[in-house]
């Protein structure tokens, strides 16, 4: 069985202030009935932690492959753990349009997440010039074998697929489009690392995911949870994605 994951993305979003919304959340779901994730900007990861607790997890957004040294501005994946994290993002398409990050670096960073005890949630998703103009499955193909790394299991990875075009866009594909890539990662691991691991590993669906569209989603076949942008930023829009998670 795999357990669900309602994950939120702050991107780079969140002061202080906003910590009053993790407490609501906490408050909303003492006790959740699905995996609850918040991702914050690193500067508020450690006081997020806090105030989380063991209700709700947390997660960087990024680091660096190494586990420090000379790189100025960076993060490693154990400086995340030590404040509070047990999963990083990676590879999200910000990161590789901003960054212009490959499936290499990302593929690099998830070993460095996995090998400090941590869970790689790791992006993928075609842009709306490859979803006219190409072959989806084969761009979704391409980005999970470069981005995955052997060392993946059920328990360090989870695989999020985001369609470029749906996040922040309030856009999303239809459920039969949803349903065709999911099932398509679900065979893709399965044939790479085995049934077991591959039935058991997680795949979440994002891109303007909100309490509006989250039922129907979920729904879908091989959607194990979401991982939510800007609907994730306050307790009232989040909350009801997670209990939509929780009657799936
Ligand atoms: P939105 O939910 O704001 O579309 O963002 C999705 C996303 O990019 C989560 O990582």
């Amino acid at each position: 069985m795999r357990r669900k994951l309602a994950a939120g993305n702050w991107k780079m979003n969140g002061l202080g202030a906003g910590l009053s919304e993790v407490a609501a959340l906490k408050a909303a779901h003492p006790a959740p009935g699905v995996d609850v994730l918040l991702c914050p900007p690193a500067t508020l990861l450690a006081r997020m932690s806090e105030v989380a607790g063991d209700t709700i997890a947390t997660g960087g957004q990024d680091c660096h492959d190494a586990k420090n040294g000379a790189h100025t501005g960076d993060i490693s994946a154990a400086m995340l753990a030590d404040a509070g994290a047990s999963h990083v993002i990676l590879g999200h398409s910000e990161r590789r349009q901003d960054h212009d990050e490959t499936d290499n670096d990302v593929r690099q960073k998830a070993k460095a997440v996995m090998a400090a005890g941590l869970i790689a949630v790791i992006c993928v998703g075609e842009s709306l010039d490859e979803r006219e103009h190409a072959n989806t499955l084969q761009i979704i193909g391409g980005q999970l074998a470069g981005s995955i790394p052997d060392a993946a299991t059920a328990a360090n990875l989870v695989v999020a697929y985001e369609p470029i075009w749906a996040i922040g866009t309030g856009k999303i594909p239809t459920l039969d489009q949803i349903g065709e890539v999911h099932d398509f990662i679900r065979d893709t691991l399965e044939r790479r690392f085995g049934p077991g691991v591959g039935r058991s590993t997680r795949i979440l669906y994002g891109g303007s995911v909100k309490p509006s569209n989250a039922t129907e989603i979920f729904a879908v076949s091989n959607v194990d949870g979401a991982l939510v942008g800007g609907a994730s930023l306050k307790a009232a829009d989040f909350s009801p994605i997670i209990t939509a998670l929780e009657q799936a």
